[in-house]
């Protein structure tokens, strides 16, 4: 028997195509976040993801994007806890049902899409500036380092930063996020087809239920997708501009 592949879509958007008539997409919650980042440069990349995210899956769900909510599901509080809502973004309203993930990194904006099966993305800015071996220490897991280490020093920020988008992209799927330590997962080194070799967090999946892909962000970027799911994916790579563009010719004119 063939299995059927599960189809997963991933959009791609650049924060500078924030425009103001996106914010009137966000819900409250969204906004006084937006509103307290610092940087004009993480309120951008916050504003278009977030938008995306909505109009994806109103897209999706055949709805409009004021009709699309999200709950915050966080495996790691029960809800009691004085601090507001976090952790891996949950369809619900007419999107219920959908599955979705959101990264943001330097210019690249990522949304992903998945029906029924928990989808994970995340895209990395390769920066040169950052100290790859102290984050190393952080971030892989001894085979993992031990790989990066026998690679030549030109090649080692990239090999980094695809094993950093890889892992990132299973805890996303999970839900489980960075918390219980990103060295708790383990993945094929760069060079090889993306895999999970193993993953010992509370949340884990079993290994052949995980389907772990590269994604294609552009010079300077790394990112991965990553579905749970035993079936074959098939991803569809879509450019986000005709869902944010119309949004933001609507503006009214200047003065
Ligand atoms: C989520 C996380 C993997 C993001 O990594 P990152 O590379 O810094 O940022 P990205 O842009 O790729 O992803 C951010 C998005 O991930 C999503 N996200 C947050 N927590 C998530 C989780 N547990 N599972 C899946 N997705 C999550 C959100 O949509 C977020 O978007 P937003 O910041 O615009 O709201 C990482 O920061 C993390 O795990 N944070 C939570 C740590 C934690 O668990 N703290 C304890 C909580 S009690
Ligand atoms: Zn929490």
């Amino acid at each position: 028997m063939i299995e059927e592949p599960v189809e997963c879509e991933v959009w791609w958007a650049s924060p500078a195509q924030s425009d103001p008539a996106l914010l009137e997409l966000l819900d409250d919650a969204e906004r006084a976040r937006h509103g307290r980042f610092r940087r004009a440069a993480d309120r951008d990349r916050y504003a278009v993801a977030h938008a995306l995210a909505r109009l994806v899956l109103a897209e999706a769900a055949g709805c409009g994007p004021a009709e699309v909510a999200f709950v915050l599901e966080c495996p790691h509080c029960d809800g009691t806890e004085d601090r507001e809502p976090h952790g891996k973004p949950r369809p619900a309203g007419p999107a219920a049902g959908l599955e979705l993930s959101i990264s943001h990194s330097g210019d690249r904006v990522a949304v992903a899409l998945a029906r029924g099966v928990p989808v994970g993305v995340d895209v990395e800015e390769v920066s040169e500036r950052r100290d790859v071996a102290g984050l190393a220490e952080m971030v892989l897991a001894p085979a993992e380092r031990a790989a990066l280490a026998a690679l030549p020093a030109e090649r080692s920020a990239l090999a980094f930063y695809d094993y950093w988008a890889r892992k990132e992209a299973l805890l996303k799927a999970s839900g489980e996020g960075i918390y219980s330590g990103l060295t708790a997962v383990s993945v094929t080194p760069p060079g090889e087809p993306p895999r999970v070799l193993s993953w010992a967090t509370p949340g884990a999946p079993p290994l052949d239920r995980v389907r772990l892909q590269g994604l294609d962000a552009g010079s300077g970027y790394r990112a991965a997708l990553a579905v749970l799911t035993p079936a074959p994916v098939a991803v569809a790579v879509r450019d986000a501009a005709p869902l944010l563009s119309p949004l933001a010719a609507d503006d009214p004119p200047p003065g």
